[in-house]
């Protein structure tokens, strides 16, 4: 047990602080064994803060070794400064003065990868939220902004290239014999923002001509075996800086912009000013061995770091809780980034299944919170989709609410009041109201209160009248700390159909239009449509206008026009999907009362008229034919069944794959490609289309099916198809899994990036003695536990295996906290993240939700890191 429990840190208790540093100079001397840092701090008091006394507080890591400390050049003997709970105290201080700090810290044993560590043959950081203590004594706090001059001492030999923010400004040879490398970078930032990295890498050089015709080198770095792989990652960081210009009006502001690939990194990538640090699985790719999904994520994440550049660091946040403010925003910027380069409805649909399988379930579970959330313990643990997902959500609702272009106004005033500021959520928007005259008040409260609002409509025609009245009542649940709630301002946009499917018009409010966007800002609302020439169908929330759970009483009947007619192709998906979870539910609880399931589907119809359509976006139909994921269910579900879930899922996939078998086989075929692999909107869509129809094909135990799913693995001339062929094999147990899978692994053997693949899909394959077979995967040669990647598939993975880690005897809920206790004790946020799926346990029917909180009971009682001791006490809570 602890000594003493870690304690939260507070919104409200935010102040100015006390001192600024002007000019922050550092020196890294690397070394194998120990790096030396001097940094050099220019500070003098913040004359905002009423803190006239206080005494100077430097944040440092018990990782720190604290040589000499000096105030302009009075080297300070012990007892003018104190080390107290890994904090610099210094009580005595002139207004202005340069503090000299030297410390030791050992990279090549920082295995938490924040601050300075290894990866491989290189040295990187991580600064981001709080790793810059790790390197030296510093006010690390994002309201602290310096202009940064580094300099980077090291053996030539080995580390030919060393990187910093900013430009090189200078290179020399010590008298050492080694090389001393000075970068500079102009713009004050906060000391998360910082990176440095020195390795022997291989550069792809490239350029860009901003709008105002400067010239900006762009380089991107890896280990030389990868340099091959990032032709695709330079052409959407080009596209990603034309597109800024063009929508955001932003133009990049160095001479130099620069992207370094590394193995080992905790998250997916890194804004650090103009050199961006990369986990290599979001850089690299190549048709043989990078997915089309992982192309298009690939080009997101290179331009949200991009982004950032604007949002988040020329503009940044005032303190952590406002993570938000530059996550959200730079989300919303580059969801819409995708949507321009692809197909928009496809973006959506995907953003949108995404956030209400897994955010919904983070709002409605124990780490619910605000996306501005009023306190945490540990900060990497709100890295979460909700400030990153529904945080992009509030932005677009903003962007609804005033108007594209008024929107832009008021990014453009944003970006011109604060520029060079560290600032909060309010900030952003008063700067929208202020540009467009909009009240956003109680638009606010999305900020404030956690939790999904449910809307419920109710619809009544009077045909007498040829009226309609849609009755809107919203109220949005109890989450931890926050009982009672107050109604939200709900954007909400509306088109009605006619019964043949045509777009009906309507009058609200005097305006005669298709479609209309109705402001839900009170509990209960009633807004009454005239000129409705006949009984309509309601096309409600189109585009998922607001992040809420949505209900109307839709028959079969409507679900299906409007899954036929919508003109939204968003709640086209939205009526399939909402079909089939209506009869899944029937199915699951057919399931759980122990009955056999029996059920007349009707989305065979559907499915097929879609299928048989050939004016139609092939990504569309697959997107629509994908049945409901497990994880969806389980969100939906108010006591999660597994197997119930798992069960009915493959009844109706059986189901709809019996009854249109010759579609499936020949949909299959007609969206195969010849030719030369693109990862484009196009090529996309015809082998998504094609491999779902593949999986639904081999549903129905055809010879046929089975061949053609071998046939693939082995002659696919992409890693999209192979891996799909595969993977369908695994999950539908193809009598050829075992062989496929091995073959996999021989062939890929030497691909890191494949080979997490192939342990994920390794670890979710269901079968017999599932737990034997996860430990012998841990100690596979292709594992390693202090890859966070590797990690990640295995035990991600396994969260995916129903029957193993849903297991009645407990034996995966146990397996999965010992992997969470040993993790904890090397890298703490990557065991935290792992804990997600034990934070459900309430929602898990009895006998599961028992064995759960043992684990997590047991979990509690060992040491823990702070990040993994919040999650598990506020699960327990
Ligand atoms: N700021 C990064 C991003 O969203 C994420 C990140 C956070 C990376 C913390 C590392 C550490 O782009
Ligand atoms: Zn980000």
């Amino acid at each position: 047990m602890k000594e003493s429990q870690p304690a939260a840190i507070y919104l409200k208790d935010y102040k100015v602080p006390p001192f600024l540093i002007d000019k922050t100079e550092l020196t890294f001397e690397l070394d194998e064994s120990t790096t030396v840092v001097t940094s050099k701090l220019h500070m003098r008091r913040n004359p905002t803060s009423t803190e006239n006394t206080a005494p100077l507080v430097l944040d440092g890591g018990e990782d720190v070794k604290l040589i000499a400390v000096a105030m302009d050049d009075y080297v300070l003997p012990e007892g003018e400064y104190q080390l107290v709970d890994n904090q610099l105290v210094i009580t005595a201080t002139a207004d202005n003065f340069i503090l000299t700090c030297e410390t030791l810290i050992e990279p090549q044993n920082n295995t938490k990868l924040e601050g300075l560590y290894r990866s491989s043959s290189m040295f990187c950081t991580q600064c981001e939220a709080e790793g810059f203590r790790h390197i030296t004594y510093y006010l690390d706090r994002p309201d602290v902004m310096s202009v940064f001059t580094t300099t980077i001492i090291a053996d030539n030999e080995q580390y030919p290239v060393m990187l910093s923010n900013g430009n090189e400004i200078e290179r020399t040879q010590t008298e050492e014999g080694k090389t001393a490398v000075v970068w500079h970078d102009p713009f004050p930032k906060p000391a998360y923002l910082f990176a440095l990295v020195a390795g022997n890498l291989e550069v792809k050089n490239d350029t860009f001509v901003t709008q105002s015709q400067r010239e900006v080198k762009l380089q991107i770095f890896t280990e030389a075996h990868n340099i091959d792989k990032v032709d695709y990652a330079m052409e959407a960081l080009k596209r990603s800086m034309r597109w800024d210009e063009e929508v955001y009006g932003r133009e990049y502001d160095l001479d130099i912009f620069m992207i370094v690939a590394v193995d080992d990194f905790n998250m997916g990538a890194m804004e650090n000013k103009g050199l961006n640090i990369f986990n290599s699985s979001c850089l690299l790719a190549s048709p043989e061995t990078t997915t089309d999904d992982s192309y298009l994520r690939v080009e997101a994440i290179v331009a949200h770091e991009y982004f950032h550049n604007w949002s988040g660091n020329r503009v940044t946040c005032r303190d952590w809780f406002q993570l938000s403010l530059k996550e959200g925003f730079t989300v919303f910027r580059d969801q819409t980034f995708s949507a321009d380069m692809h197909s928009a409805t496809v973006k959506r649909v995907e953003d949108v299944s995404f956030l209400k399988t897994a955010q919904f379930a983070e709002d409605a579970g124990p780490m619910a919170h605000p996306v501005r959330p009023a306190s945490f313990i540990e900060i990497s643990n709100f890295y979460t989709l909700t400030v990153y997902e529904k945080g992009a959500e509030i932005v677009r609702m903003i962007h609804t609410l005033l108007g594209a272009e008024n929107f832009r106004k008021g990014s453009d005033l944003y970006f011109e009041r604060h520029d060079g500021q560290a600032v909060t959520c309010d900030d952003f928007v008063a700067a929208m109201e202020a540009a467009s005259g909009v009240d956003l008040t109680q638009f606010k409260r999305w900020y404030s209160q956690a939790g999904t609002p449910q809307v419920r409509v109710i619809g009544e025609y009077d045909e007498s009248q040829q009226s309609y009245t849609l009755r809107l009542h919203q109220d949005t649940p109890a989450t931890p700390g926050q009982p009672t709630k107050l109604p939200s301002h709900i954007p909400v946009r509306v088109g009605l159909l006619d019964q043949a499917g045509n777009p009906l018009s309507a009058s609200l409010d005097g305006q005669s239009a298709n479609e209309h966007l109705l402001e839900l800002s009170q509990a209960e609302q009633v807004f009454e449509f005239t000129q409705v020439s006949s009984k309509p169908v309601p096309s409600l929330l189109r585009g998922f206008s607001a992040p809420v759970k949505l209900s109307y009483e839709y028959s079969s009947t409507d679900l299906l026009l409007l899954l036929s007619a919508d003109q939204d192709g968003f709640n086209r998906w939205s009526a399939g999907q909402q079909l089939a979870v209506n009869e899944l539910s029937q199915l699951i609880e057919q399931a759980v009362a122990g009955q056999t399931l029996s059920l007349e589907s009707q989305l065979i119809n559907g499915f097929n008229s879609l299928l048989v359509d050939d004016s139609l976006d092939p990504a569309m139909v697959a997107l629509i034919l994908n049945l409901p994921s497990q994880a969806y269910l389980s969100e939906l579900a108010s006591e999660i069944h597994p197997n119930a879930i798992k069960q009915a899922r493959q009844y109706l996939k059986a189901q709809i794959a019996n009854a249109l078998e010759s579609e499936f086989a020949q949909t299959y075929q007609a969206h195969r490609l010849d030719g030369e692999y693109r990862p484009d909107a196009q090529d996309i869509a015809h082998r998504s289309l094609k491999n779902l129809a593949l999986s639904y094909w081999l549903e129905t135990d055809s010879a046929e099916a089975k061949l053609a799913v071998v046939e693939q693995f082995e002659s696919a001339n992409n890693m999209t198809d192979q891996f799909a062929a595969l993977s369908i094999a695994v999950h539908a147990d193809h009598p050829q899994a075992t062989q496929m899978l091995d073959a996999f692994y021989q062939q890929w053997q030497d691909e890191p990036l494949v080979v997490n693949k192939w342990l994920m899909l390794s670890a979710g394959r269901e079968q017999e003695n599932a737990i034997d077979n996860m430990k012998s995967l841990m100690e596979h040669e292709a594992f390693d536990l202090k890859n966070p990647n590797k990690v990640r598939s295995l035990l991600g993975g396994f969260g995916q295996n129903i029957s193993a880690f849903h297991h009645v005897d407990g034996s995966g809920y146990r397996f999965l906290a010992d992997q969470i206790l040993v993790l904890d004790k090397r890298n703490p946020q990557i065991a935290s993240r792992l804990c997600t799926p034990l934070t459900r346990w309430k929602k898990m029917t009895p006998s599961l939700s028992t064995l759960m909180k043992a684990e997590l009971e047991r979990i509690m009682a060992d040491q823990l890191s702070k990040d993994v001791y919040e999650v598990i006490s506020k699960s327990l809570a």
